[in-house]
């Protein structure tokens, strides 16, 4: 009885060490993990950020200056909006502020839009999708050439209802095939630049506010962390 005992004891301490052990190496990998795709997201971010204002256009830490601004409505997470400021000489040229279309084929599209002050767009991409690859994937900078057909576009160019695709009487291309993805990031377009009108003075304020807790110097891995972005792959 006392061996059967001994050996039910050590049975169930041997397990339980198993489990112990199992259990922490789960969580590392998990911790290691999330800090990789963050690492990875914040690279994917950055990149994009600096196609869309390159490095000759700007002098300022882009990745750093970061500003907030009042919620967005429109999106999906209606939070104060934090957006990247480009800046010349101290004084602002650009902001490229984040934008969720919701209504993907497969979900939820994330863009970075780049405006100039007057509300004039310097440059899309996408940062994070799940649509078929093959059909709506063509949103994507390596797939096709489309997102540029954004650059140099405003709210009146074109006009509010051609804010489309070809298809609905827009002036944007539909893929073969894929009406949805294309449709959704146009209008997430649109609806960044109406935005932008809305709010312009209150940009215009806050972008030329000394740095505050509100005017926010966040690194680019917290950015990542609230943006969540990196490309579908
Ligand atoms: C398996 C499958 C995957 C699809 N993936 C997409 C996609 O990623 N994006 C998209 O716009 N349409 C996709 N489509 C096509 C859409 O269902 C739809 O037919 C197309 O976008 C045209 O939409 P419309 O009739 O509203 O113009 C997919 C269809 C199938 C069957």
């Amino acid at each position: 009885m006392n061996a059967l005992t001994t050996s039910i004891r050590r049975s169930a301490i041997g397990l339980g060490l198993f489990a112990v052990i199992t259990g922490g190496t789960i969580a590392l990998t998990q911790g290691v993990t999330k800090d990789r795709i963050q690492e990875q997201a914040a690279r994917a971010e950055a990149r994009a950020l600096f196609e869309i204002i390159p490095e000759h256009q700007h002098d300022n830490d882009l990745l750093r200056d970061v500003v907030t601004l009042p919620a967005n409505t429109r999106q999906p997470a209606s939070g104060p909006v934090n957006v990247w400021v480009a800046r010349r000489d101290g004084r602002p040229i650009g902001i490229i502020m984040p934008a969720v279309a919701p209504d993907g084929y497969s979900g939820e599209i994330r863009l970075l839009v780049g405006l100039d002050l007057d509300g004039k767009v310097l440059g899309v991409r996408v940062t994070n999708h799940r649509e078929t690859p093959g059909l709506g994937d063509r949103i994507e900078t390596r797939k096709s050439d489309w997102v540029y057909s954004f650059d140099g576009r405003s709210l009146g160019n074109p006009p509010a209802n051609q804010w489309n695709v070809k298809k609905n009487g827009g002036v944007f291309d539909q893929f073969t095939g894929a009406t949805i993805t294309p449709r959704a990031v146009v209008k997430a377009v649109q609806h960044s630049l109406s935005y932008f009108r809305q709010n312009r003075e209150v940009i215009r304020e806050r972008l030329n506010e000394p740095p505050s807790p509100r005017n926010r110097q966040l690194t680019p891995e917290a950015i990542a962390g609230e943006a969540n972005p990196a490309e579908h792959s």
